[in-house]
């Protein structure tokens, strides 16, 4: 599938606010890709579908990781906001053709993150939290500490992301805190 194809698909799917939301995350996807040498495409690709599965319904969701439990990532024992990732890099995989196993893994973890995320990871993760629509206190400071500093970003990313579901009383991924403790360690080795 190309990047034509995937917004076609994906316009076909989505409210007007989320493809917009999309099309934004895409722009600063790819922005991200040029700052850290990554692939532009890929980061292009991965963006427009990562929202492509936030508009069906749970029973769906919950149906397409049974169907897929080799993909689904342990899926429906996890907090229910990080499943239409999931699905959306199952239906990216298995429906639409997508076989590239980095852009899979950076739709799958786009909201939760995951320990050992790969460059392609955070972009999509960060460019998700800080697309040109986004207003939430602080996210301006998040777009200037992501041109800096890759790793910098993904930790502030994680820790704010976290928090915010704590405060919430919600139940925390344990692959989120996974994933804020990984890249806590690695920022810190590197002093
Ligand atoms: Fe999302
Ligand atoms: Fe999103």
């Amino acid at each position: 599938m190309n990047l034509k194809q995937a917004k076609e698909l994906v316009r076909g799917r989505l409210s007007d606010k989320r493809y917009e939301h999309t099309i934004n995350v895409k722009k600063m996807a790819v922005k991200l890709a040029k700052r850290y040498g990554a692939d532009k495409e890929k980061a292009a690709l991965a963006a427009i579908l990562h929202d492509s599965a936030k508009e069906i319904s749970k029973d769906e969701m919950r149906e397409i990781m049974r169907q897929y439990p080799q993909y689904a990532e342990g899926g429906e024992s996890r907090p229910t906001p990080v499943w239409h990732g999931i699905c959306a890099s199952i239906l990216a995989r298995t429906q639409w053709g997508v076989e590239d196993e980095a852009i899979l893994s950076a739709i799958a973890c786009h909201t939760a993150g995951k320990p050992g995320m790969s460059k392609l990871d955070k972009i999509v993760y960060l460019a998700d939290m800080t697309s040109a629509e986004r207003d939430w206190p602080g996210v301006n400071k998040l777009r200037k500490l992501e041109l800096k500093d890759l790793d910098a970003a993904m930790l502030a990313a994680l820790r704010q992301t976290n928090d915010f579901v704590l405060s919430q009383g919600k139940p925390l991924d344990p692959v989120s805190k996974a994933a804020y403790d990984d890249i806590k360690a690695r920022v810190n080795a590197r002093g």
